[in-house]
């Protein structure tokens, strides 16, 4: 049998693609490994979003082309694959920069993975089209049920921030249709899996076609795919603040299944750098969408992401970043440097932030985000949560699953349980993890 591994690098929209590509080479007759050595593909599906990831992939080409040398001496082929975003970037320079490359295919054409590896035989082959077909409509069935399964409702982005790279990459906002969904996620939840994480650039700019022929929207959606047999949990992410309605609001206090936790990504917390970047709303504007979801859901586990060092930021722009962290209080958090993106209108600005500024208020930022999460842990100690139950554990007699504020914790606990809703009592609480057992005495919430 013929083997594929494939590698993602980048967001939960990347590692679904690497998922659905697998799929698609699986109904070829590939069977999943994840020993590069003994693949016949190998696929990296790659990300664009900053400098440092798109950089990962020319070393790791440089890796493979010793390993297909080496492969081709002892009479196996091996076919190099570039996807995802930084393939769609840079499709000629890749050919041009990495000789062992046979395929190059952007995220919304790898439906046609098949055909563009029949092709490489007689000469190497770049599809970073986007195709007027939906891709969804050719990949086969998922063939494996995780647990907790990612879902692409939404891709592409119209918005444009003056950073970043992806409505290049992933192309304009579009919606797949509920009952396309709605299909993917009866399938899943027949398979196992119990919790489904809706994904989107844009998750709540979600305007997909409903059952009754009218589009429905994000919370529409969840109430559809609420109704699932054995789909206990949903998520979704990653939402936009000018996306985040009333409606939408009030799906947090309405949809039992629906968990309490929001990634609301807000970048800054000064008006003049969230004007720049071109978000199209202000910091206050944050402020008061947050506590209208609080007011709906109290209990509401919130996550963010912040870039630091976007041209012009100055001490008191970042001391407003710290200003708003400080006031709403987060769960969790990604932080990162700014990373100036060819092509990004942001990339062409003159007044770049000093490295070292950039580490200073980085490290500030982190610590700050880092107290918080250690409260926010710390603060479930002693109390029961209903955690479902993902996969083993580090340790053999220990299995892992996340709290509806989508923690992690470790529990000590026989592999019987995986798959389903414990009641967990949390006796420690470490930085990343929890740690808890098994409350006997004390029934799920749901
Ligand atoms: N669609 C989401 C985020 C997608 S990218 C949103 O609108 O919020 C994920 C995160 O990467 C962004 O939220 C941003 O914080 C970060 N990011 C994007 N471009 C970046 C860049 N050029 N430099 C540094 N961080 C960046
Ligand atoms: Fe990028 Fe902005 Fe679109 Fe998010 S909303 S994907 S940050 S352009
Ligand atoms: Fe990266 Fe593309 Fe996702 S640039 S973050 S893999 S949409």
């Amino acid at each position: 049998m013929k083997k594929a591994f494939v590698k993602s690098y980048g967001c939960q929209m990347n590692a679904y693609d690497a998922g659905r590509m697998a799929d698609v080479l699986g109904a070829e007759g590939y069977a999943a490994t994840d020993m590069v050595e003994e693949a016949d593909v190998v696929i990296l599906n790659t990300c664009h979003i900053r400098e440092k990831a798109a950089d990962k992939v020319y070393s790791e080409l440089g890796r493979l082309r010793v390993l297909k040398a080496t492969r081709r001496e002892s009479g196996q082929d091996t076919r190099i694959v570039v996807a995802g975003c930084v393939a769609q970037a840079e499709g000629a320079e890749i050919l041009a920069r990495a000789p062992a490359v046979d395929v190059v295919v952007g995220p919304q054409s790898y439906h046609n993975l098949p055909a563009l590896l029949a092709a490489s035989h007689t000469k190497r082959v770049v599809d970073t089209a986007f195709p007027i077909e939906d891709k969804f409509d050719h990949l086969p069935a998922r063939r494996t049920s995780a647990v907790a399964s990612f879902l692409t409702v939404q891709e592409g982005c119209d918005k444009f921030c003056a950073f970043c790279v992806v409505p290049y990459t992933r192309g304009a906002e579009v919606s797949r249709s509920v009952a396309a969904i709605r299909a993917e996620a009866e399938a899943l939840a027949r398979g196992g899996t119990r919790e489904i994480t809706l994904i989107g650039q844009n998750v709540n700019a979600y305007h997909g076609l409903g059952q009754d022929g009218t589009q429905a929207a994000l919370p529409a959606l969840m109430r559809e795919l609420a109704t699932i047999p054995g789909l206990l949990r949903l998520r979704y992410t990653t939402s936009h603040p000018n996306d985040m309605d009333g409606d939408l609001i009030r799906a947090h206090a309405d949809i039992p299944a629906l968990m309490p936790f929001l990634h609301l990504p807000v970048q800054s917390g000064s008006d003049r750098v969230l004007n720049a970047m071109n978000r199209k709303h202000d910091a206050d504007t944050y402020r008061r969408l947050i506590a209208r979801v609080r007011e709906a859901r109290p209990d509401i586990a919130l996550s963010s992401d912040f870039i630091v060092g976007f041209p012009g930021e100055t001490d008191q722009d970042f001391a407003d970043t710290m200003r708003l962290v400080a006031e709403i209080g987060f769960a969790s958090a990604y932080t990162f440097k700014y990373s100036p993106r060819p092509g990004t209108p942001a990339a062409e600005r003159e007044d770049a932030v000093a490295e070292a500024a950039k580490s200073e208020r980085l490290a500030a930022l982190q610590a700050l985000l880092d107290a918080q999460r250690h409260a926010y842990n710390a603060g479930f100690v002693g109390s029961v949560v209903d955690v479902l139950v993902e996969k083993a554990g580090r340790e053999p007699g220990q299995v892992v699953g996340k709290t509806p504020h989508l923690l992690t914790v470790q529990i000590d606990a026989p592999a019987t349980v995986i798959g389903t809703l414990v009641p967990v009592r949390i006796v420690r609480a470490g930085t990343n993890t929890l740690f808890g057992e098994i409350a006997h005495d004390a029934a799920v919430a749901a």
